[in-house]
């Protein structure tokens, strides 16, 4: 049984979440400047996506040296300073690895670019004619997936941008190299590692064009990911460490054997599947409504599952690469507070390990740019276009963006009603959301109602009751799609916890099972009169049994 079952991790982007020196884009002295805040928060880990050195073509995730911190976010030393104040504090620190692809100023994609067929072997060259490219496989950020290099008369695979080069797992030499990078950063001090898009990095012998999708299912957990991830764990010694894998596009039963112990891969992984119910026929780019029912269905089905087979999963609503979940699940304008603390309960009290993405703790809320100028992400403005050809006008275009795009989790971090919403003295890289007048972290602190108090709160009852950590998943209310209730028990100890996903309110029939219990939690400040048979907009009561069942 791994050590972080009631632990809970916070991620930070650091590009957005504080400005030390005033040059607009974020820091990791911003970073260090800000644990005493995540110590009060009171969370365990904190997870930083990448600051290594990088063009930044897509924010750091195209990595062009492992081993140096980018100068845009600081240096060694305060990498160093990072792990040690951190760690002075109780917090774990964890980098992220991104290795299913390098930069392609990368000096190993340099030297193949070179004609180096050593390292043209790090990556996935393929000959041929300018035309026509080895598979009709499709980039994550549109267009074809490879990239011809004239001077070689080659083709070079890029499941990402054309800047992020896939490199080649089944070549031992890759393998070990990135193992280096590893040790390197474990000997740092560095307690946990979060792998990008990790189940994409075994690719299949043959390449050959996909008749039915976009090649996906080709690399996709692909033939050999299970052997190289162990490969991996084993050769640095973090089977005991805190790992996660952001896993795309996966299976349940793939995600169990990531995660079961027994296989020694990771601690648990990222799905996604919860976060496409918005999507309509599948198509990030095309909008529909959520669809509550398949939201519960997918969240009980994962849920059993993993715990029928010993797997762990990463539970969350938010990352830097999703809009925020308070516009996106809940109402951001008639029921902020609410449904931002409604849909941390339904999270945080899951079987699972949580994860708070910057700003969700406050109830950030998504972007709102009014014009295409002002998207930075390279998927958003790829779309953009892809759009525009598609036949939508600019209007709807934009329309869209203002929904999925990256970069409504990508705002700065709102610290107080100060200029910039107190994330810089300079000119920040990214417009701040107006709304941070009134969202923010400091008017926050200042209110014990507030969601930044709640999220505390929910951290804390991880800690303190067993059954959230340990406990038994049982679903409540299977039918109601805007109802997500469930029970946590461990022993004698038993937890419930009932959500109303909408804004209508909502009867429920012996919510508690007929027994005596007490409120452990709310997020309707007079809910300690104990009418949990009804449910107001966006409720959320979390009760725990104090006596025996009737
Ligand atoms: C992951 C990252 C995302 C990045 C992509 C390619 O999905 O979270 O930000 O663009 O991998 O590295």
């Amino acid at each position: 049984m791994g050590t972080w079952k009631d632990k809970v991790v916070y991620q930070i982007y650091p590009k957005s979440f504080r400005d030390s020196d005033g040059d607009g884009y974020g820091d990791l002295r911003g970073v260090i400047e800000k644990l005493d805040y995540l110590k009060w928060l009171g969370v365990d880990y904190v997870w930083s996506t990448p600051f290594f050195v990088s063009p930044q073509r897509d924010n750091g995730y195209d990595v062009a040296d492992y081993y140096q911190v980018d100068p845009a976010f600081g240096t060694m030393e305060d990498a160093e300073e990072l792990i040690r104040k951190a760690k002075e504090k109780g917090i774990g620190v964890m980098f992220d690895m991104v290795f299913n692809h390098t930069s392609t100023e990368h000096q190993w994609f340099k030297r193949a670019l070179a004609g180096d067929e050593e390292y043209q072997n790090y990556y996935i060259f393929r000959d041929g004619e300018p035309e026509t490219p080895p598979t009709n496989w499709e980039s994550k950020f549109g267009g074809n997936a490879w990239e011809y290099v004239p001077s070689l008369k080659k083709w070079y695979l890029h499941l990402f941008d054309r800047t992020q080069a896939d490199l080649n797992w089944d070549n031992p030499k890759v393998r070990d190299e990135l193992k280096k990078v590893i040790l390197f950063w474990k000997e740092k001090g560095v307690e946990g590692f979060r792998f990008d898009v990790v189940n994409l990095i075994s690719k299949p012998e043959k390449f050959e064009n996909d008749l039915q999708g976009d090649g996906r299912r080709f690399y996709t957990d692909g033939p050999h990911v299970h052997e190289y991830l162990k490969e991996l764990v084993r050769d640095t010694g973090i089977d005991q460490m805190i790992t996660v894998g952001e896993m795309s596009s996966t299976s349940m039963e793939n995600c169990i054997r990531y995660t079961n112990p027994a296989e020694k891969e990771l601690a648990m992984c990222f799905h996604f599947h919860h976060l496409k119910v918005d999507y309509k026929n599948g198509d990030k780019w095309e909008l529909q409504p959520v669809d509550y029912r398949k939201l519960k269905e997918l969240m009980m089905g994962w849920q059993q599952a993993m715990a029928d087979h010993h797997g762990w999963e990463a539970v969350f609503w938010c990352n830097h690469d999703q809009p925020r979940a308070v516009s996106r699940f809940g109402d951001d304008e008639n029921y902020w507070k609410e449904s931002a603390k409604m849909l941390a309960t339904a999270i945080h009290l899951l079987r699972g390990t949580p994860y708070i993405f910057q700003g969700e703790e406050i109830g950030m809320t998504n972007a709102g740019y009014t014009d295409i100028s002002q998207y930075r992400d390279v998927e958003s403005t790829n779309y953009y276009e892809i759009l525009l050809r598609r036949g939508k006008s600019p209007k709807e275009a934009l329309h869209i963006l203002n929904e999925r795009s990256r970069d409504n989790g990508r705002t700065p971090m709102q610290w107080s009603g100060e200029t910039n919403a107190g994330f810089t003295h300079g000119t920040p890289w990214i417009s701040i959301p107006e709304n941070y007048h009134t969202i923010n972290v400091a008017a926050e602190m200042k209110d014990e109602d507030s969601i930044l108090y709640y999220y505390r709160k929910l951290i804390a009852l991880r800690k303190a009751e067993p059954a959230v950590a340990e406990g038994n998943i049982e679903f409540l209310e299977e039918t109601d799609p805007q109802i997500l209730a469930y029970r946590r028990s461990l022993g004698d100890e038993e937890i419930v916890v009932i959500n109303n996903f909408g804004n209508e309110k909502k009867k429920l029939d012996h919510p508690a099972g007929g027994a005596e219990y007490q409120i452990l939690l709310s997020n309707y400040p007079d809910q300690e009169k104990g009418e949990i048979s009804r449910l107001r907009p966006y409720e959320s009561i979390v009760l725990k049994r104090t006596g025996k069942k009737n």
